[in-house]
C-alpha cells in the first residue's frame, strides 16, 4: 500500500471510494479539481490500482480543516486511515499549520475512535451538522 497525493490517474478511484463510504461524497469534479488547488491536501492510498483510501483536507493560514477521511470496507482496520491522518499532519506541519481541525458526526465511534488515537480532542459542538445531526468540532495542536 502506499500513501500519495491526488493525481490526475487517481481521481476516479478516490471518487468511487468517497462515494462507497461518505453520505456527502465530494463529485468526480469536485475532486478533481484538488489535483491544482494549492490549499489542499488531497491523499489516496493505493493498493495496486485500486484507491482504498482518501483524506481531503485544506489549508487555511495556519490551520489544516481535514474535510473528508475514507477507507474503502473490505480495507478497513489495517491503519490505512490512521496512515492518511499521519501524512496529512506531517504536511500541515511542514507547511507551517499550527493546528488541525475537522468535524465528525457525535455517533460516528469508529471515526471518533480514530481521530483519538491520533491526538484529537473534542472543543465543541455544531448542532445538525451533517443533515440535521450534531457533530463534534475535533483539534489536535501541531
Ligand atoms: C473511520 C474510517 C475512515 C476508519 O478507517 P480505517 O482505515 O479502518 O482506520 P484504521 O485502520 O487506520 O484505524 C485506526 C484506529 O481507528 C480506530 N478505529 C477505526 N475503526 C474502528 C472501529 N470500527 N471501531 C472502533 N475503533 C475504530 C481504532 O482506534 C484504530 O486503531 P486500532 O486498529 O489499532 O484499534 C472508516 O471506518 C470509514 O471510512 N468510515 C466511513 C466514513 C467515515 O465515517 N469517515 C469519517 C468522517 S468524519
Amino acid at each position: 500500500m502506499i500513501i500519495k497525493r491526488l493525481d490526475a490517474p487517481s481521481t476516479e478511484g478516490a471518487y468511487l471510494c468517497e462515494k462507497a463510504c461518505l453520505d456527502e461524497a465530494w463529485s468526480l469534479s469536485d475532486i478533481a479539481a484538488m489535483v491544482d488547488r494549492e490549499d489542499a491536501v488531497y491523499l489516496v492510498a493505493l493498493y495496486g490500482d485500486t484507491v482504498c483510501g482518501t483524506l481531503g483536507a485544506l489549508i487555511v493560514l495556519d490551520e489544516m480543516q481535514i474535510t473528508n477521511v475514507a477507507t474503502l470496507p473490505q480495507f478497513r482496520r489495517r491503519g490505512i486511515a490512521g496512515e492518511l491522518l499521519q501524512e496529512a499532519l506531517l504536511t500541515a506541519k511542514g507547511e507551517g499549520c499550527t493546528a488541525a481541525f475537522l468535524e465528525v458526526e457525535t455517533a460516528n465511534a469508529p471515526a471518533i475512535a480514530l481521530y483519538q488515537k491520533y491526538g484529537f480532542a473534542s472543543v465543541g459542538l455544531r448542532k445538525g451538522f451533517y443533515k440535521g445531526k450534531d457533530a463534534y468540532i475535533f483539534k489536535k495542536q501541531l
